[in-house]
């Protein structure tokens, strides 16, 4: 998409709010977080994740902490502060209950093979010589997620690699578990530990 189209969806999101709240949370969901995340949360840009088949109470701890500002990274700040300070209880519950019910599907971007293997050895194992624990101990076998991390499988390699990078700083404060994981990761775990879980299906 264009900056143009951008700026003027965002524009858009702070002016006519009140517009979209008088919907159902499926037809906020379906015009107004479609313009980013598609309508089924199977986003296509990697600037934007995909929220499909994510879990509903991770949706709704997400969703609050943006419209509370504690996630507060740069693009956290920029595209969904805004959105989510326009949503209340109510709206955020039901937005997150529908991408939760949303199929996710492969995410076609091609990845590098090498970096790939290297991922998919430290998300089962880890690396008991660095501290790194396995990722499927909380975001599942197939990166499905638990009860005790979010659904990763599929998500965009980019996103991934950059929210890693958050976690080096307290801008996530509800992430006290990743603040720790990621000081035991360098560049190249992150690339490759990104390339394994966006081809996770
Ligand atoms: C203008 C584009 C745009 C629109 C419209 C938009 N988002 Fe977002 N959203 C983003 C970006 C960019 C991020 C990544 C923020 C970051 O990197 O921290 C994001 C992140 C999120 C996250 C966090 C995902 C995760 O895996 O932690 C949730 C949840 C979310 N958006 C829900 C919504 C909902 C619900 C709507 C509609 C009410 C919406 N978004 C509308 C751009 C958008
Ligand atoms: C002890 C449990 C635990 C382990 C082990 C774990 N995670 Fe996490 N992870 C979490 C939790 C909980 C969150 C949600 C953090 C929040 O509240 O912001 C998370 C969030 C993430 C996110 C952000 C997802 C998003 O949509 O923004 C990424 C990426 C991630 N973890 C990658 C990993 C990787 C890679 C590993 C293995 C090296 C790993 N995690 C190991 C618990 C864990």
């Amino acid at each position: 998409m264009t900056l143009a189209r951008l700026a003027l969806i965002v524009l858009l999101a702070a002016l006519s709010s009140p517009g979209f709240a008088a919907g159902t949370p499926e037809d906020t969901a379906r015009q107004w977080c479609a313009n980013c995340h598609n309508a089924d949360g199977n986003s296509v840009s990697p600037l934007f994740p995909r929220l499909a088949g994510q879990q509903a109470g991770y949706l709704t701890q997400q969703l609050q902490a943006l419209k509370n500002r504690s996630r507060s990274d740069q693009s956290a700040h920029d595209y969904m502060w805004g959105i989510a300070a326009t949503l209340d209880d109510a709206a955020i519950a039901g937005i997150a209950d529908y991408f939760s019910r949303q199929k996710p599907l492969p995410n076609p971007a091609p990845v590098d093979s090498q970096l790939a293997a290297r991922g998919n050895v430290l998300f089962h194992e880890g690396n008991e010589a660095k501290g790194t624990p396995a990722c499927l101990a909380c975001h599942g076998p197939s990166g499905e997620g638990s009860e005790n991390g979010p659904r990763l499988a599929g998500q965009h390699a980019p996103y991934l690699a950059k929210q890693l990078h958050v976690f080096e700083t307290t801008q996530r404060p509800s992430a006290v578990a990743m603040q720790a994981i990621v000081k035991t990761l360098d560049e190249k775990d992150i690339q490759s530990l990104a390339a394994y879980i966006q081809s996770l299906h």
